[in-house]
């Protein structure tokens, strides 16, 4: 799949199950209460840490899904977010964690943590599979990550790179003709 353009594995299919399950249980010993979590997964990228991570939790938890888009240049975010598609639901009173692939600058969670808080849940929390070292540069509350990475372009299991390579079971480096190339 993908011949060539994955220059290295940099966390196997192996490595991101073990830790699905490790985020889970650790998820899970923090919320003894009572009431089902609400998984907030922020499309696309969550997509597939969102599917596993709830399959992994030992309680029951809802999901839902939220589709946001920062305006201005695709390769950097500017922190200004637009809502492509909005929750369902009323999330006020309930014990919410959104689900994130990766954070990046933190711009869009930033944004998107003060756009939930305004809708009063009881809880708002943040569960990332992976983060940059940029992140730490804005003030983003993440109580649980899986990875730190390197800042190197990455894309599988839930990142892409103009859409493509999101169906990888690994993330991997992508290589740099890959983006340098035009195609
Ligand atoms: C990616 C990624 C995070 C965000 C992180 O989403 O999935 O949601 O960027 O970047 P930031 O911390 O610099 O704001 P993207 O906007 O590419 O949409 P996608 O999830 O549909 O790929
Ligand atoms: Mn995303
Ligand atoms: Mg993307």
């Amino acid at each position: 799949m993908y011949d060539g353009d994955i220059a290295s594995v940099l966390i196997s299919e192996r490595q991101i199950k073990d830790k699905v399950s490790e985020l889970a249980k650790q998820v899970d010993d923090d919320h003894p209460q009572s009431g089902d979590l609400l998984l907030v997964g922020v499309l696309k990228g969550a997509v597939m840490f969102m599917t596993d991570f709830a399959r992994a939790l030992p309680h029951p938890a809802q999901l839902e899904f939220m589709a946001v888009s920062s305006y201005g240049s695709s390769t950097s975010s500017s922190g200004v977010v637009r809502i492509l598609k909005d929750l369902d639901r009323d999330i006020a009173g309930k014990n919410v964690v959104v689900v994130e692939d990766i954070i990046d600058s933190g711009l869009t969670l930033s944004w998107l943590l003060k756009n939930l808080a305004s809708r009063n849940p009881a809880s708002l929390e943040v569960c990332t599979l992976l983060r940059k070292p940029d992140a730490v540069q804005v003030d983003v509350p993440v109580r649980y990550v899986g990875f730190d990475i390197p800042n190197e372009f990455v894309v599988g299991y839930g990142l892409d790179y103009a859409e493509r390579y999101r169906d990888l079971p690994y993330i991997g480096t992508l290589d740099p003709k890959v983006y340098t190339s035009g195609a």
